[in-house]
């Protein structure tokens, strides 16, 4: 158990990624909030963890809303005392609908922008206070590997998650002194129990193609580097960002 007594909120689990986040850091000993705007969903997930005599709690949220994200941050602080850990993973996603930029609507560009980078930016800001009073704090940035291959078809995702390094990069700036790290994971096409659009078939086997690694891609191979992330023993690691995409990518 690496991350005992931490709590740790986990956006956008409340299916795909999300969820595998929080199933393994409750198995680490967190106790973890499935945070989602779907509450249904969050509940879901945190009876799925509680079955398994782990400790999870849900609380509906909309990222991309300052409110919301002020008034998650004082619930759980009032009710566990703490925040410890704070993953940002929650999008826009596998909603979205692959079409040529000039075919994307300036709406369509704001709602992805907003949920996507804002919605980092407003939790970052309302928990970070917590954590500078702590002197303590692991936050941990969802981007994409989508933004080194530049793929075209959702450029306002693309856009939003090469937002999020540059994000990563000067907060952890802002608040090292205080013991918060701050770093960013790339993960590669992940495949979940959630149908979508962003990769056909046809593109997965291309993909697939240009791995190192000749496997798909499934939600657990992320979850042990955001563990690690969460642990003592990456305590001096702050402003990085890790790839996971089974070496689609080669960067030095
Ligand atoms: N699956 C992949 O191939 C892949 C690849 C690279 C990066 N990512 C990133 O990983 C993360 C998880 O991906 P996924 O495949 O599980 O996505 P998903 O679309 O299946 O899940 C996104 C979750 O975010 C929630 N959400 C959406 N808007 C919200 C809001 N305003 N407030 C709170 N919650 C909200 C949804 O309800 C959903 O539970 C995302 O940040 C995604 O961009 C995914």
């Amino acid at each position: 158990m690496k991350l005992k007594e931490k709590v740790a909120i986990i956006t956008g689990a409340g299916q795909g990624i999300g969820r595998e986040y929080a199933r393994r850091l409750a198995k680490e000993g967190a106790h973890v909030i499935v945070a989602d705007l779907n509450m249904d969903k969050a509940i879901q997930v945190a009876n799925e963890i509680k079955e398994l005599n782990l400790k999870a709690s849900a609380i509906q949220v909309d990222v991309s809303n300052e409110q919301s994200t002020i008034d998650m941050a004082k619930q759980i602080e009032k009710q566990y005392g703490k925040i410890d850990i704070l993953i940002n993973n929650a999008a826009i996603f596998s909603t979205i609908k692959m079409k040529k930029m000039e075919e994307i609507s300036g709406g369509e560009w704001d709602s992805v922008l907003d949920v996507n980078l804002k919605g980092i930016f407003l939790c970052c800001k309302a928990v970070v206070p917590i954590m500078k009073k702590q002197n303590y704090g692991r936050i941990i940035n969802i981007s994409s590997a989508a933004v080194y291959l530049g793929r075209p078809d959702y450029i306002h995702y693309v856009a939003s998650k090469a937002g999020v390094l540059g994000f990563t990069g000067a907060l952890s700036r802002e608040i090292g002194e205080f013991n918060i790290t701050v770093n960013s994971i790339t993960p590669g096409p992940t495949y979940t129990e959630i149908p979508r659009e962003t990769v056909s078939e046809i593109q997965k086997k291309e993909l697939l193609k240009i791995q190192s690694i000749k496997k798909l891609q499934e939600p657990s191979d992320l979850s042990g580097v955001v563990v690690f992330l969460c642990t003592d023993d990456a305590s001096f690691i702050t402003g990085q960002t890790f790839n996971v995409d089974g070496g689609m990518t080669v960067r030095l």
